[in-house]
């Protein structure tokens, strides 16, 4: 592994030995309680957070490591100096750089020019940290195990949906997508996700019925309008309607799992008796983002 920038880079074994790694540190942290001593990792935000920015900080520091926060006093990587600059210098101190950038482009100089391990905390196509926490959560939630898993992503075709589809293709996951016409994941991605789902055994389709996501283990939601989208919340709101998970939908798909990447917005894409639920793995997701990366990180410094 050199870097991780998406996960469609990766093989099933080597995704699932990230899983596994994490269920591990999880469950055992004193054993990895120096993995990272002597290490530091640069954090960069060019857009807000709260559950990436704490759980990378608190879980370098479980590993022994030192995380520094670069916030978005500068704006976007590339105005005060290159990215090239940027990943050159910061190559000259730290031992790998996480970022959270509005362009893929950007990640890929940034690992271009650096000479560190550069890992994606999100930008506008991919957010793998996320897709990790969520299937170790699945895993975890179906008794360590993902074999026949299957899951709804319903909403918007995002960043998120990207990488949850991309990671279930390879895992062998059911993954179903639902969004409103017009609002479908890109189609390029769509198409690598179907390619790999072939490849690994996993199943991908889209629709805008939610009607196909009947016999589904787990419903997934995210935000109806992603940061950096210029989207008219009152249009959205009205188109998305009929895509709101509820306790109904839930019902009548007959799901075990309601997950969300959050932040998430109560009473617009989900409704507070879903995320409130015994179905909720809301914090179970949240939790994991923390041992997900912690095993992303080992992966990439501990050889
Ligand atoms: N899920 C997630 O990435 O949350 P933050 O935007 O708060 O980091
Ligand atoms: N799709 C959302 C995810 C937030 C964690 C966004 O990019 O804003």
């Amino acid at each position: 592994m050199q870097n991780f920038l998406t996960v469609k880079d990766f093989q099933p074994q080597q995704l699932m030995d990230i899983i596994k790694l994490a269920v591990d540190s999880k469950q055992n942290p004193a054993k990895y309680s120096q993995a990272l001593a002597g290490k530091s990792v640069a954090t960069i935000y060019e857009k807000p957070s709260l559950r990436t920015r704490v759980s990378f900080d608190v879980g370098i520091a479980k590993l022994g490591g030192h995380a520094i926060y670069l916030d978005q006093q500068n704006g976007a990587l590339g105005k005060r100096e290159s990215v090239k600059d940027f990943a050159k210098n910061l190559s000259c101190w730290v031992d790998a750089i996480v970022a959270r950038v509005f362009d893929h482009n950007t990640l890929l100089e940034l690992a271009e020019f650096g000479s560190v391990p550069v890992v994606n905390s999100l930008c506008n196509l991919y957010h793998p940290c996320q897709a990790m926490a969520d299937y170790q959560a699945l895993y975890e939630a179906r008794g360590n195990s993902l074999t026949g898993a299957s899951i709804a992503y319903i909403g918007d075709g995002n960043n998120v949906t990207h990488s949850l589809m991309l990671a279930g293709a390879i895992l062998g996951v059911d993954v179903r997508v639902i969004t409103p016409l017009g609002y479908s994941p890109d189609a390029h991605i769509t198409e690598q996700a179907k390619v790999l789902a072939k490849q690994y055994g996993g199943k991908i389709t889209l629709s805008d019925n939610v009607d196909d996501a009947i016999g589904v283990e787990a419903v997934y939601n995210d935000t109806w309008v992603s940061m950096g989208d210029s989207k008219s919340l009152d249009d959205i709101k009205r188109i998305f309607a009929p895509y709101r998970t509820d306790a109904a939908l839930m019902d009548k798909l007959g799901a075990k799992y309601f997950m969300h990447c959050q932040p998430v917005y109560r009473g617009v894409e989900a409704t507070d008796e879903v995320v409130d639920s015994e179905s909720s793995l809301l914090m179970q997701q949240a939790e994991n983002r923390m041992h997900a990366q912690n095993a992303v990180l080992m992966s990439l410094l501990c050889k």
